[in-house]
């Protein structure tokens, strides 16, 4: 089972956007898709209602709610995780994945935020398992996963959502994250067909190939990340 988080702690970032993408994008290769809405406002879930019922199935999970608990069969879980998740709070979130996309705009206000929040993520990755389990949400963790719960060791990749034209505002992102050994992995430009798509509960890839070329060229290095050993725990 392949676990795909898509995390900033920044609201408006395309979190929602690239989780139900990223579902409808594995669904339509015939895989049992979970799309497991971390977050209360409920977005994910609310794309999935207006998905129409003749498209590719995904299964919802409001895992703000409930445990997460999915069925052995299932081949992708995408989650969709709320903003302004810290400390205790973000390192329970980071235990459900494998892999952390996140999802940066290009405001130098959202790169700054991301840096000090990438940072904060390799810092939970560190943070030994001993520390954790003498806590009363170490507890709570135990209770949930048991005595073989791993550490978080979840790789991280970051893409910048909403390009307008070539800008150099990620000069210093890009720095920073060569600097950290954090992969860029691609750029989403800002467009109408995120919007429309989304309207529709569908995904980029479901709609016309012709209208959409430029946009799925542009997740390729994405998809190609994520089904490489590079975007997995070592
Ligand atoms: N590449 C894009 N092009 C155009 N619009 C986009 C793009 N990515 C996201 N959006 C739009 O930006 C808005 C915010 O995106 P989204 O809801 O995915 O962010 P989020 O990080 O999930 O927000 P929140 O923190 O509130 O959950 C939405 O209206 C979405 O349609
Ligand atoms: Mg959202």
């Amino acid at each position: 089972m392949r676990t795909i988080m898509v995390l900033n702690a920044k609201g408006g970032s395309g979190k929602t956007t690239l989780a139900t993408n990223l579902a409808s994008y594995y669904a339509a290769q015939s895989k049992s898709v979970v799309l497991a809405d971390f977050d209360p406002q409920a977005s994910s879930l609310n794309w999935l209602k207006a998905r129409p019922e003749d498209r590719p199935p995904i299964q919802g999970v409001a895992a703000w709610d409930e445990p997460l608990r999915v069925s052995r069969t299932t081949d992708y879980v995408i989650m969709d995780a709320p903003s302004g998740r810290h400390g205790k709070r973000l390192i329970a979130l980071m235990r459900y994945t494998q892999t952390i996309v996140m999802p940066v705009l290009p405001s130098p206000l959202d790169i700054r935020a991301a840096t000090s929040f990438i940072q904060e993520i390799q810092q939970v990755g560190k943070t030994s398992t001993r520390n954790i389990l003498d806590t009363p949400l170490g507890a709570i963790l135990k209770r949930l996963f048991g005595s073989g719960m791993p550490m978080s060791k979840a790789r991280l990749g970051v893409i910048a959502n909403r390009v307008r034209e070539n800008t150099l505002a990620y000069d210093s992102l890009y720095e920073f994250l060569d600097h950290l050994k954090v992969p860029f992995l691609t750029t989403l430009r800002d467009t109408q067909n995120y919007i429309h798509a989304a309207e529709r509960g569908l995904g980029l890839f479901e709609l016309a190939p012709s209208q959409v070329a430029y946009d799925t060229e542009q997740w390729q290095p994405l998809i190609k990340w994520l089904n490489s050993k590079r975007s997995l725990p070592q």
